[in-house]
């Protein structure tokens, strides 16, 4: 990478990203997602934290076998055991990297690692010398590094690179930073630690004050050439800064910020669906780049000045980002090849045949019934078939009484394993009626951690997603389901988490909540 001003971009949508609560992906999607992410141009991925659990080793393992282009990387604390981990999964690629970090701040020095600053220098020399035995793709983060005493960080950075480090991560770990700090502190490093011009900087920032893209760009203008990011800004608490957000600021504002990078920015609107399906998480409507109304224009007088030149409004196009100009789709004579092209177009790869067919006759049946029928609609469709694969209790039918004066009551019947259980319950609303009748149907106990129902499409006849998230012994699922009927698709949701996690009980899956935390 000779070019000064290449940027390189480092994504952690499936570390970082997968701490936030509640994204956790599966295997499959994680391989659907990497493989996006190599088509999209990603430089590295960091595709897990291999010692945190056995479904994070087999991730890293499976992801370092996939890619093409993409660097595959591994997360690890200053720890041989950690180390270890990371080259066994990594190593089925040619190339790859280690990325070690400790804590460097007083703070998280003395109550989180209850080490003294000379004791965690020794760990920085000994965690990288030994992962140099490895690749020489080690890269070394200093966590906490915006709240780091900035004469002890200089001595920090100067001994991981002379151990034989290529890149030095500074996280904004707690999302603390401003533009003008974190400028200061890359500028600081670049001029006073002696061997920096051995390693590329990079920038890890975190958005708990909504300045994670400012934060990260400041840096870039100062001298680092490394920018880490997730998709849609997912990640710990307020998300990392958004790839789409630093890619498209940098093309967008090229005249003020005259760097590349090696992404193909047609693609990114797909990224955004796959993380978005594989995690649950929608994307708030006016999130920058790719949320559904970044390039819609309602009033009157700005739509007057798109028709007359669409640069009136307009700072990049919706095809530089591969949004397509409008969001209305097929209709009922669509045929079944047209469906297909469309999924693959929202971002769906490596569908089963049964899913599309499933996935295709609700999209007759919807068609039937709606006047527009929206991508939004169709994802909602897919996603609800991708589902149903693999059930152990179905839904065969319900009946909610609900309004006022009479208790809210659920009936319903369910297929648990082709036996027909039939019941009822009443609750503090129709949906904890529902959720109740289901416990009593199929006996488990489980921990409601999130209960959320978005309208995914306008209009009284708008079709209703509906996300659960249930935990039992550390082990959570996200379920999701969507029906024109709100209260249809939360029982389909709850089922679909359920579903899920009597899989994960099946196959003995560690549980989600490890002990270590990066
Ligand atoms: O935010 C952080 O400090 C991290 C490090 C592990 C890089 O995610
Ligand atoms: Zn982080």
């Amino acid at each position: 990478m000779s070019d000064k001003n290449r940027i390189i971009i480092f994504d952690t949508t499936m570390r970082d990203g997968e701490q936030s609560p509640g994204a956790s992906m599966s295997l499959e999607e994680k391989i659907q997602i990497s493989r996006v992410f190599d088509e999209l141009g990603v430089d590295v991925i960091e595709a897990g934290f291999p010692i945190a659990s056995p479904g994070d080793f087999e991730a890293v393992t499976e992801i370092s076998k996939i890619l093409k282009r993409s660097t595959p990387c591994g997360l690890a604390r200053a720890t041989k055991k950690d180390i270890d981990a990371c080259k066994e999964s990594l190593s089925h690629s040619e190339k790859f990297r280690i990325h070690t970090f400790i804590s460097t701040s007083a703070l998280h020095m003395k109550h989180k690692l209850n080490k003294s600053s000379e004791e965690v220098l020794d760990a920085i020399k000994e965690s990288v010398s030994y992962a140099r035995k490895f690749t020489d793709d080690v890269e070394w983060s200093c966590e906490d590094g915006t709240r780091t005493d900035m004469d002890y960080m200089c001595k920090t950075v100067e001994l991981a690179i002379k151990s034989g480090a290529r890149t030095i991560n500074i996280p904004d770990t707690v999302g603390y930073s401003v533009p003008s700090e974190f400028k200061t502190i890359i500028e600081t490093l670049m001029n006073k630690v002696p061997n920096i011009d051995k390693a590329i900087l990079s920038t890890h920032c975190h958005n708990d004050l909504g300045l994670a893209v400012a934060n990260s760009l400041a840096g870039v203008t100062a001298g680092a050439r490394q920018v880490e990011c997730t998709i849609n800004g997912i990640g710990e608490r307020a998300g990392n800064a958004a790839l789409e957000e630093i890619v498209m600021a940098i093309k967008t504002r090229n005249d003020l910020m005259p760097f590349t990078t090696g992404i193909n920015t047609k693609l990114i609107s797909k990224a955004s669906k796959v993380v978005s399906n594989a995690t649950g998480f929608p994307v708030q409507y006016n999130k920058a780049i790719v949320g559904k109304n970044a390039f819609a224009h309602e009033s009157g007088i700005h739509q007057d000045g798109m028709l007359k030149n669409r640069k009136t409004y307009e700072i990049m196009t919706p095809e530089s980002v591969g949004v397509k100009k409008t969001s209305l789709v097929m209709g009922k004579h669509s045929g079944r090849h047209a469906f297909k092209d469309k999924l693959s177009d929202l971002g769906y790869v490596g569908i089963t045949d049964d899913v599309i067919q499933l996935a295709f006759g609700k999209f007759k049946i919807l068609a039937d019934k709606k006047k527009h029928v929206y991508d939004e609609d169709i994802a909602a469709l897919v996603d609800d078939s991708l589902i149903k694969e693999e059930n152990v209790v179905k839904l065969k039918s319900l009946k909610v009484v609900a309004g006022t004066g009479e208790p809210q009551t659920a009936e319903m019947t369910l297929d648990i394993l082709g036996e027909i259980k039939t019941g009822s319950e009443t609750g503090d609303g129709p949906v904890d009626a529902i959720f109740k009748c289901i416990k009593k149907l199929y006996k488990h106990e489980i921990n409601l951690q999130l209960y959320q129902v978005h309208a995914v499409t306008e209009g009284t006849d708008a079709q209703a997603t509906v996300s659960v998230r249930i935990e039992e012994n550390g082990k959570t699922t996200v379920g999701q389901a969507a029906n024109t009927d709100t209260l249809v698709a939360s029982a389909e949701a709850y089922l679909n988490a359920l579903n899920k996690l009597i899989i994960k009980r099946k196959r003995k899956a560690p549980d989600d909540s490890v002990s270590v935390s990066a």
